[in-house]
């Protein structure tokens, strides 16, 4: 019996998750990651909810996100479209805002993280941090699938970002993170970023404010449905939020 009773994690009875997933042309891959997380919160006893921030998705996936809103119920889906394509940084932000948990959840919609595997909030009781990040460059984390093309951009991002500002953690822009509540609205309150440089934001910020960092490794595999909607734009546009940062602070 207590073997069986160590094996849960520990949590406050108040704990409840948010996850928020932003979706961009998802139709594919949305059922599933919510089907993916519905089992696995469901099945451990959590407290959460799905937050879905569409972003006028031509392909149709907020149709699709009310269907499973009409199968799952609105507790545990939640729908906060917006109109148009205005940036995952900025997703986020939307999120955030109606959310109800005390734990904040980010992921990408596409399956690339596996949220079975990862424990993100066991990492977080453990050591009580303010944020866990999921890092792709430490322990046996790793990305698969990605061309190397794609690879050095990740890598260079990375690089540049702790040449830079010296962040202190291993992986700065990647998206499957773990914050208190309260903790993400204060460091939003001082983001500038509208894009994906927005991760990168985060944790600078974080730092700066001597909030705790925990870390767990991830394998990001690419997505099978879809395509990635990082182009040209969003490396300028981190570039200059890099430059912006490592001039402000
Ligand atoms: N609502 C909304 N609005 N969602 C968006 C937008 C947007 O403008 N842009 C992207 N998304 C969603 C996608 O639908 C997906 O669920 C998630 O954000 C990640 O987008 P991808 O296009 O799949 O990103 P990626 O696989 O190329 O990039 C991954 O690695 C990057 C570098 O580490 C992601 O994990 C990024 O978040 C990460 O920065
Ligand atoms: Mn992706």
């Amino acid at each position: 019996m207590a073997s069986r009773k160590s094996s849960q994690p520990k949590r406050e009875s108040r704990d409840k998750y948010s996850v928020l997933l932003p979706t961009y042309n998802e139709r594919e891959n949305l059922p599933l990651i919510v089907w993916l997380l519905l089992k696995y919160f469901g099945e451990g006893g959590y407290d959460y909810e799905i937050i879905i921030i569409d972003d006028g998705s031509p392909d149709g996936t907020l149709e699709v996100a009310e269907q499973l809103q009409k199968i799952y119920g609105k507790d545990k889906i939640v729908l906060r479209p917006r109109e148009k394509k205005l940036g995952l940084g900025t997703a986020y932000i939307h999120g955030m805002k109606h959310a109800t948990g005390n734990f904040i959840i980010i992921m990408d919609a596409d399956l690339s993280h596996h949220v079975i595997s990862y424990f993100i909030h066991r990492k977080q009781k453990e050591g009580g941090y303010d944020l866990v990040s999921g890092t792709r460059y430490q322990g046996n984390g790793g990305v698969y699938g990605w061309d190397l093309r794609r690879k050095l951009i990740s890598r260079g991002a990375n690089f540049l970002t702790q040449v830079l500002l010296r962040p202190g953690a291993s992986d700065l822009t990647g998206s499957f993170r773990l914050y208190k509540k309260n903790v993400l609205e204060s460091l939003v309150e001082r983001c500038v970023s509208k894009g994906y440089v927005f991760q990168m934001e985060m944790i600078v910020r974080a730092r700066q404010l001597n909030y705790t960092i925990g870390e767990v490794p991830i394998s990001f595999v690419d997505r099978v449905y879809g395509e990635s909607k990082l182009g040209g734009n969003e490396i300028v546009s981190f570039v200059r939020g890099l430059l912006t940062l490592f001039a402000t602070t």
